[in-house]
């Protein structure tokens, strides 16, 4: 990025520190004050006048040659205005000799992250709730990782609990494996169902349940024989979509993972005369900061959910020691976070405050679109083959001649998925709509994609041209409005991250797109003369580079051609 406010600060000569200039220079809201601006009125004190006449004095004295064009005093500010073609010449260089690191940075080297993010439950279909945790997380890991952190991704699978001894009892009564192979988890869910439905009047299949996870919890060879089975069902499964959706892990430590590694942390809590018993059970008392208490040990001496997630914490401390660990899930369990990180923080260990609950809303889908296949659950499996199916179907009626039909309807299809669980501000709830996230002329993926795909295009109709480049061309408000938006591309990553927000990166690239293309329709790009098209060109070179990589960064593939 060029700091061009940086470069101002350099040839302002105000008696104050150079980080207070930096930081009273702002950019301005309206650009017919110029582009940046700096308030006088701190200097009125010191220098015995008033900010109107300093901000005329500045003005006066001020080097109008090399970045900035021209200076103006107005009302006590100083405005600056750059010069356009000698900034977007300066930006489009840095992009360019940037090559494909462009808006990458390593404010992040030596630091580590840890994000757990998606965690399905095993036996369980992939659901779409647990599309905004495996989009959000997925994005900040790629983030991040553009910012320099090492980045752990960890899929905290739900594979523990008495579900699964339930699930074996509905297994050994009414599991069919031909069925099994063909539907997976679908079909689990089934069975699973049912034992519920038959346990109503049948409350002894509730203790064959009880048995059989206690036959887990020993390691019996049965028992595990059959929960390795539905764990490598589900899997499979899942991995099919996390390739559908270009979403990694660095690791899969579930909670089972936690088993032997409970104990300690037990012993600890113990030590520290944390643990209460409360009606046989042992829990954290946290009435002192009204909340709820942890339980941590059940009255029959199981563990909980947060039991494996403070051993989980200990474990990736030890193992990573990592600077922030993330938790990307849903609101609904804010409380569960509150309560463990303050039992960390009871504990004595120093690194609760590095303990991050990313939260974020519900997503639904609008009434009619809801797939019925399970009643009111919505499977993303269902969507995503839905969405891509459309895709496929407005392919072929705008472009039906495109080559490779089929892998852009699926780019276009499960990028529209992503992407609306990555357009607004994560706490929000979603309403999902088929026909709103595949609109072509909408804030949506497919116009992000699209516009990608005309910058290609554009692209590849040019000769190649050995000519200097005349920046002359650049002198319009259109280009000035997209090559700074692309110069500020890597801050747009920054904060991004930092707020744990991909949402702000979406909106950039929504800006970006409509900003190129507002330049696009005011600008001959291949013109006759060789010097002004370089120029042009290579705008639309450099945003082709950002859109690409910014997709990226979201998870979305971008078609070459649409
Ligand atoms: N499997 C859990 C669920 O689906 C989410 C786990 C989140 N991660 C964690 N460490 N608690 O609700």
């Amino acid at each position: 990025m060029i700091d061009f406010k940086l470069e101002i600060v350099k040839l302002l000569k105000v008696d104050l520190p150079q980080e207070e200039i930096y930081s009273l220079l702002s950019k301005t809201a309206d650009e017919s004050f110029g582009d940046y601006t700096f308030p006088c009125f701190k200097l009125a004190k010191s220098l015995r006048k008033s900010p109107v006449a300093i901000a005329q004095d500045l003005a006066n004295e001020f080097p109008c040659d090399g970045i900035v064009s021209k200076v103006e005093a107005k009302n006590g500010y100083l405005n600056f205005y750059l010069d356009k073609v000698s900034a977007q010449a300066d930006i489009l260089r840095n992009i360019e000799s940037a090559g494909s690191t462009y808006g990458e940075s390593n404010v992040g080297q030596g630091k580590t992250i840890c994000i757990d993010y998606s965690s399905v439950n095993i036996a369980k279909p992939f659901h779409i709730g647990h599309l905004y945790t495996t989009a959000i997380g997925s994005s900040l890991y790629k983030l991040y990782k553009a910012l320099g952190y090492n980045v752990v991704g960890i899929n905290h699978l739900g594979d523990w609990g008495t579900q699964f001894g339930k699930l074996i009892v509905a297994y050994k009564l009414w599991g069919d494996d031909d069925k099994i192979a063909k539907g997976g988890t679908h079909a689990l869910q089934e069975i699973y169902v049912k034992f519920h439905q038959e346990a109503e009047n049948n409350p002894q299949l509730e203790d064959q349940a009880r048995q059989w996870f206690a036959k887990i919890e020993k390691g019996d060879q049965e028992a595990m024989r059959l929960f390795e089975l539905f764990k490598g069902i589900t899997l499979e499964e899942v991995k099919k979509i996390y390739t559908r959706l270009n979403v990694q892990f660095d690791s899969w430590a579930g909670e089972s993972f936690y088993n032997d590694k409970m104990q300690p942390v037990v012993d600890l809590l113990k030590d520290k005369n944390l643990l209460k018993e409360d009606n046989g059970a042992q829990i954290v008392d946290l009435s002192d900061y009204n909340m709820s208490p942890c339980l941590i040990l059940k009255s029959d001496g199981s563990t909980l959910y947060a039991t494996r997630d403070l051993a989980a914490a200990v474990y990736r401390k030890q193992t990573y020691d990592f600077d922030k660990c993330l938790y990307v899930v849903a609101y609904q369990q804010s409380l569960h976070f509150k309560q463990f990180f303050k039992v960390l923080e009871l504990a004595g260990f120093d690194w609760h405050k590095d303990m991050v609950h990313v939260s974020y809303g519900l997503v639904s889908l609008e009434e009619g679109a809801m797939s019925t296949r399970k009643g009111n659950t919505v499977w993303l499996d269902d969507v995503l083959n839905k969405s891509c199916a459309k895709a496929l179907q407005i392919i072929n009626e705008k472009n039906s001649s495109l080559e490779n039909k089929e892998a852009v309807a699926e780019a276009v299809g499960s990028g529209a998925v992503v992407f609306s669980a990555l357009q607004n501000a994560k706490i929000k709830d979603v309403v999902f709509s088929y026909d709103k996230m595949l609109n072509f002329d909408g804030e949506t993926c497919p116009y992000l994609q699209y516009t990608h795909a005309r910058c290609n295009s554009v692209l590849a109709k040019a000769p190649t041209l050995n000519v200097p480049v005349d920046y002359s061309a650049l002198d319009n408000a259109e280009s000035w409005t997209l090559v700074k938006l692309l110069n500020s591309f890597e801050e747009t990553i920054a904060t991004s991250a930092t707020k744990y927000e991909p949402c702000l990166l979406s909106k950039y690239l929504i800006d970006t797109a409509q900003a190129f293309n507002k330049f696009y329709f005011e600008h001959r790009i291949l013109t006759d003369n060789a010097n002004k098209t370089v120029a042009l060109l290579q705008v639309v070179k450099s945003t082709q580079k950002v859109l690409k990589k910014g997709l990226a960064l979201l998870g979305i593939a971008t078609p070459e051609k649409m």
